[in-house]
């Protein structure tokens, strides 16, 4: 199964291969030879799995196609080796009920180099072909979001149950589409939101589960990213900051309000662009979303591309009760003020990977518990959907610099996904 070859890629159709052409422009290692994807197949679905589609509602969709439960660990196939594999990956190595069997990536010195730094010697450049591999009990998708839609299908029909990076897809069609195959396939997909998985965040919830906070009338959520992605990334395969960014501000308030038990009713986004190398490209670093609910709480985000003091992730909970804050970690709790050089305190996280390992570890139970035991998916279809209509709503804001009737916008996708309101 071993290949320094590059094998075509499949499941690629011609919007993506446009979109990678694209991709490729930016991609770090320029001296990598690229597959040619002019001539691969675009994915094809099954037709029993398409019969199956159509006659399927929200409420079939408990699956599952599950790796052999005897063998006690799961064998993990991951797609696309940048940078959220390198998350991925030590989750996996740190879980005695995972192994990685298999490395994918559409350039194969990148896979090969990934493979040999984490001992798996097995990779390919091909989705299909590693789902040949005997070894390979499951698919964690971690390519860029443009290629989610393709692979997950490939993983699908061949029985493999999927964990997919965040958003599924950035076209909430495709979403729709990702998830109906998946499930006619009897397959299990887990989308990686990860935020919920988060200790303090987990017990942000538990308190409000409580009442603690004697219900919610506020949040505020604030998610700044460090470091500054490479103007490259933003303006060729970074896409729309909603989709790829605020959606885990969604993410969060959907968990806040009970996971879509209270549904928003208007969304508001203003969306700007502040940094200089950004300006003119369409591309937006900055953004408010007000997100109101049917029971009136309201939700306020506010995002930017970067922040120079470090990776910045806050919320604050509010309710008739009180308040509830969560701070970024810090290297230390101390503020010191000393003649007239103001205060000094500790660092905060670098990056993601570092203040979300514990979150990412607990994900990747989370999935081993999907695989091997059949649990439910924490991060629900429905939930994917209702994250990715809220940015739609927020792109639907931008244009017309309205709130957003949120009933009135997502229920047709709703109800076309199989969901009532
Ligand atoms: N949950 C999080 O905290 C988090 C953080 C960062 C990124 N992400 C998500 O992870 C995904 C990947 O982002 P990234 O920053 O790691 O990307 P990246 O650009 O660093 O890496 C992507 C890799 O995928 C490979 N690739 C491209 N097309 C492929 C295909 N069809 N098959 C196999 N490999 C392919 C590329 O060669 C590259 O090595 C995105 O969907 C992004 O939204 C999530």
């Amino acid at each position: 199964m071993s290949s320094s070859v590059p094998i075509a890629a499949v499941g690629i159709g011609a919007a993506a291969v446009a979109a990678y052409a694209l991709y490729k422009l930016h991609e770090r290692s320029a001296a990598s030879a690229a597959p040619d994807h002019s001539t691969q197949p675009i994915v094809s679905i099954a037709p029993q799995s398409i019969q199956k589609l159509a006659s399927m509602s929200a409420a079939d969709m408990t699956v599952k196609n599950l790796p052999p439960k005897d063998k006690g660990f799961v064998g993990v196939c991951i797609a696309g080796t940048g940078r959220i594999a390198e998350v991925h990956v030590r989750a996996i190595l740190g879980n005695r009920r995972a192994r990685l069997v298999h490395v994918v990536d559409v350039m194969g010195d990148r896979a090969k180099a990934f493979g040999a730094k984490y001992g798996c010697p097995t990779f390919s450049t091909d989705i299909a072909q590693a789902c040949q591999d005997p070894a390979v009990d499951a698919v964690m998708v971690c390519t860029p979001t443009q290629f989610h839609a393709a692979v997950c299908k490939v993983a699908a029909e061949y029985g493999k149950p999927i964990f997919c990076e965040k958003p599924v897809c950035a076209l909430t069609d495709d979403l729709i589409k990702v998830y109906k195959h998946a499930a006619s396939c009897d397959v299990p997909l887990l989308c990686g939101f990860h935020r919920s998985y988060d200790p303090n965040f987990s017990e942000m919830m538990q308190i409000i589960d409580d009442g603690g906070l004697q219900g919610v009338s506020l949040i505020h959520s604030t998610s700044r990213d460090h470091p500054l992605p490479s103007f490259e990334f933003l303006k060729k395969g970074g896409g729309e900051l909603l989709y790829d960014f605020t959606v885990h501000d969604f993410d969060q308030l959907l968990w806040l309000t009970g996971d879509g038990k209270v549904m928003p009713s208007a969304v508001f986004a203003c969306v700007s662009t502040n940094l200089e190398e950004l300006r003119g490209s369409g591309v937006d670093d900055t953004c408010v979303v007000i997100v109101k609910f049917e029971n009136g709480a309201i939700g306020h985000i506010d995002n930017s591309r970067y922040a120079p003091y470090g990776y910045d992730a806050r919320c604050e909970v509010f309710g008739r009760g009180g308040s509830m804050v969560l701070n970024n970690p810090s290297t230390s709790a101390v503020v010191m003020q000393a003649g007239r050089d103001g205060a000094r305190g500790g660092v905060v996280d670098e990056s993601f990977p570092q203040r979300y390992a514990q979150a990412y570890a607990n994900q990747m139970d989370h999935f081993l518990d999907i695989c091997m035991f059949g649990n439910k998916e924490r991060v629900s279809f429905r939930h994917s959907l209702i994250v990715n209509l809220l940015a739609d709503a927020g792109v639907e804001s931008k244009k017309t610099g309205q709130f957003v009737d949120f009933k009135k916008f997502a229920l047709p996708k709703l109800k076309q996904a199989g969901f009532n309101w």
